[in-house]
């Protein structure tokens, strides 16, 4: 195999876990990516803290810029627009492809790093920015290109449908239920970005970019968060035949002068008790999409979690690998594993 130096900037909760794969299934990974994938350093900001895994000490270094420099895969995990912005400048520059799962940095700069990646010939990937472990970026920018989507309504924030959902389930208030999401760990010391719909209006920046083939910035999303929602409320909407859950709401509208344009908004929402997107819960995420052909998809799984959001980091790296070998599998058909097909009488069914 040709060998690829893959730069890990960060190692919380999602880069540990990416950095723990990328070493336990070096050998999966090589034979899928047709590369060898050498993790050559982990980008963090105090080399004594904590980590959720063990890992090598010496691939911990805080001199991020140094690592970026002679990486052929970076990937950037820190979070937040700075310095994650000019880190992610720098790889594409020297000729990096890039792996992020920073959607508060796609929402606002998106435009920015995708010229300059197509610019020197670079790819930016970002399939873990919105859903965690849900494949929705790929179907959008991929599966349905020849397609035309025309709406999206997506559960695309883990924390705040966790929320709702126990108010439904156990008729609490929101600062109790609130209370238990901190508790459980699905809501940050400061969980305003979710609770105010900030998280889910850049997440639905990125999904109606790519369903709609258009530039929306955070800032085109009208947003409105859920903590006004009252127990008297949910049980009311109960009592309708309703949940109340935080929709990311994209849409093509056409205004009254017969212009097209798109409508993206995000606010708690009715969703009648018989539509699929009511039966997601706890911190689960789900994307219901309506497209002229293929009609209504669905969407469902894990939005976020330090090692589901990993597995979709982690199709980027094949992927960015496989681009970077010629000749090597380029597409998943061509990379078997050695696996018999084992007879029915070793097949145990429990569904
Ligand atoms: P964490 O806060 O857990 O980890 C951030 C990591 O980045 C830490 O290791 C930190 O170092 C490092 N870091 C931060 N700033 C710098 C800097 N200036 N220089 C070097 N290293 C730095 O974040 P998460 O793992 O939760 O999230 C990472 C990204 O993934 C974010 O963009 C987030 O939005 C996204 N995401 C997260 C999900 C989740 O479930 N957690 C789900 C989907 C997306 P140190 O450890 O030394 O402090
Ligand atoms: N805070 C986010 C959520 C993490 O609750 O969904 C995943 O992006």
């Amino acid at each position: 195999y040709r060998n690829l130096r893959v730069a890990l900037l960060g190692a919380g909760s999602v880069g540990a876990q990416v950095a723990r794969l990328l070493l336990e299934h070096a050998d999966e990974l090589a034979a899928r990516s047709g590369a060898g994938l050498e993790l050559v350093g982990i980008a963090v900001r105090d080399l004594d803290a904590e980590r959720d895994v063990e890992l090598p000490k010496e691939l911990f270094t805080t001199d991020a810029e140094a690592l970026i420099l002679g990486a052929d895969i970076v990937i950037e995990l820190m979070g937040g627009l700075e310095p994650a912005r000019s880190y992610i400048l720098k790889a594409l520059e020297s000729g990096a492809d890039v792996i992020t799962a920073n959607k508060a940095l796609l929402a606002t700069h998106g435009p920015e790093l995708f010229e300059l990646a197509e610019q020197v010939g670079a790819q930016l990937y970002y399939e873990a920015a919105v859903g965690g472990a849900i494949p929705i970026i790929r179907p959008l920018r991929d599966s349905l290109a020849g397609d035309r989507v025309d709406r999206i309504l997506g559960i695309v924030n883990g924390t705040t449908n966790y929320i709702l959902d126990s108010m439904h389930s156990t008729g609490a208030s929101f600062e109790q239920a609130l209370a238990v999401a901190t508790e459980l760990g699905y809501a940050e010391a400061d969980p305003t970005a979710d609770i105010e719909g900030y998280d889910a209006a850049q997440k639905a920046a990125i999904l109606a970019s790519l369903a709609f083939h258009t530039r929306v910035a955070v800032g085109d999303v009208h947003r409105e968060g859920i903590t006004s929602i009252t127990a008297e409320q949910i049980a009311a909407a109960t009592k309708a035949g309703y949940v109340i859950k935080l929709l990311a709401i994209c849409e093509r509208i056409t205004d009254a002068a017969g212009d097209e344009g798109v409508s993206v908004r995000v606010h708690p929402a009715l969703v009648p008790e018989d539509h699929p997107l009511a039966a997601v819960h706890g911190a689960n995420n789900a994307v219901f999409l309506h497209s002229l052909a293929a009609g209504d998809l669905m969407f469902y799984g894990a939005g976020a979690g330090g090692v589901q959001t990993a597995s979709a980091v982690l199709g980027d790296v094949v992927s960015a690998a496989r681009r970077h070998v010629v000749g090597g599998p380029g597409v998943a058909e061509s990379a078997h594993a050695d696996l018999a097909v084992l007879p029915i009488e070793q097949v145990h069914t429990r569904y």
